[in-house]
């Protein structure tokens, strides 16, 4: 096969164990790439392949230590830019700081803007991500975004758990464009709960509409502090419901919310491994990991017609 159409997958530091998984499907080796901290603290990287006029994608969540794990993409993309890249595609399944999508008061930056702008700059071509916290941020970028959905993968582990009767709940009405496509997906209706965020760590919930089955889905795009899910879980719990599973993309899980989640009305949280560490997650019972491996594997063929 010609050379220029074998893509060349490049992992940061943040998700090698995903970025081999995706080397695994594709039947390629990840590329070479040395990933080093200067003695002052400041990344270094260099990449070891030749990569002129070749289409290469870089793998990176900026999560959990996001400021880290971003200032080594831009360095990485660069990188790969001075060295002659042919297109540069950012793999980044979980966005950081996507959540700060617009200027809800005086004084904030717009966070998720200047990210954009900066991987830009830095020189991505393409970007590919997963169940951004709003579609809009597509628009932050002039380059082709491929925006993936996980609602089809986590429905399909969740359908595994449910008992037959079940109705879907929105814990946020932000997440009801994805929970209708899962609604469609399974053919089951869905119910919304309406969050008032009184604090960063702390909800108010109203359920609209009425639920019927002793089951439920909870479904929302991030479980960050938990505080939303658990909030949700327990209304649902106090209204008579027995099961209940939940499915989120991205399992941030910061400060002790794996903790609230083992004592938690909540059964079971199926998550994708968009946010790493995976071992953060082995002493839980509830948690269940579904790969998107294969997702990013397809969208890296369509990419390079591989
Ligand atoms: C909110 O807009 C999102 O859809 C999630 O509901 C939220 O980010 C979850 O945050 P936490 O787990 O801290 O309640």
């Amino acid at each position: 096969m010609e050379n220029s159409r074998i893509p060349l997958l490049f992992s940061g530091s943040s998700q090698i164990p995903l970025a081999q998984e995706v080397a695994a499907e594709l039947n390629i080796s990840l590329g070479s790439i040395s990933l080093d901290k200067f003695p002052d603290g400041e990344t270094s990287i260099e990449i070891l392949e030749d990569v002129l006029n070749r289409t290469v994608f870089v793998l990176q969540s900026t999560v959990l230590d996001t400021n880290n794990y971003l200032i080594e993409l831009l360095l990485i993309v660069d990188a790969l830019k001075r060295s002659g890249a042919k297109t540069i595609c950012a793999i980044i399944p979980y966005f950081g700081y996507s959540r700060q999508d617009r200027k809800d008061r005086c004084g904030v930056p717009i966070s998720a803007k200047l990210v954009a702008n900066m991987l830009s700059a830095a020189g991505i071509t393409h970007l590919i991500t997963f169940d951004l916290h709003s579609s809009q941020l597509e628009g932050f970028f002039e380059i082709p975004v491929i925006h993936l959905h996980c609602q089809k993968l986590l429905g399909d582990e969740a359908l595994k758990l449910l008992e037959k009767e079940f109705t879907i709940v929105v814990p946020d009405i932000g997440s009801i464009k994805i929970v209708k496509k899962l609604s469609q997906l399974v053919n089951i209706n869905f119910v919304v709960i309406e969050k008032q965020r009184l604090s960063s760590k702390e909800v108010k919930m109203n359920l609209i509409g009425n639920l019927s089955t002793k089951s439920i889905l909870i479904v929302d795009d991030i479980c960050s502090t938990a505080g939303t899910l658990i909030a949700a879980a327990s209304l649902c719990r106090n209204l008579g419901v027995e099961q209940i599973v939940v499915a989120v993309t991205h399992a941030i899980c910061c400060g002790d919310a794996l903790q609230k989640i083992e004592s938690s009305p909540i059964q079971s949280l199926i998550v994708t491994n968009s946010v790493p560490p995976f071992n953060r997650f082995s002493n839980s019972s509830k948690i269940h990991i579904v790969s998107i491996a294969p997702m990013i594997a397809e969208a890296i063929k369509s990419i390079c017609n591989f």
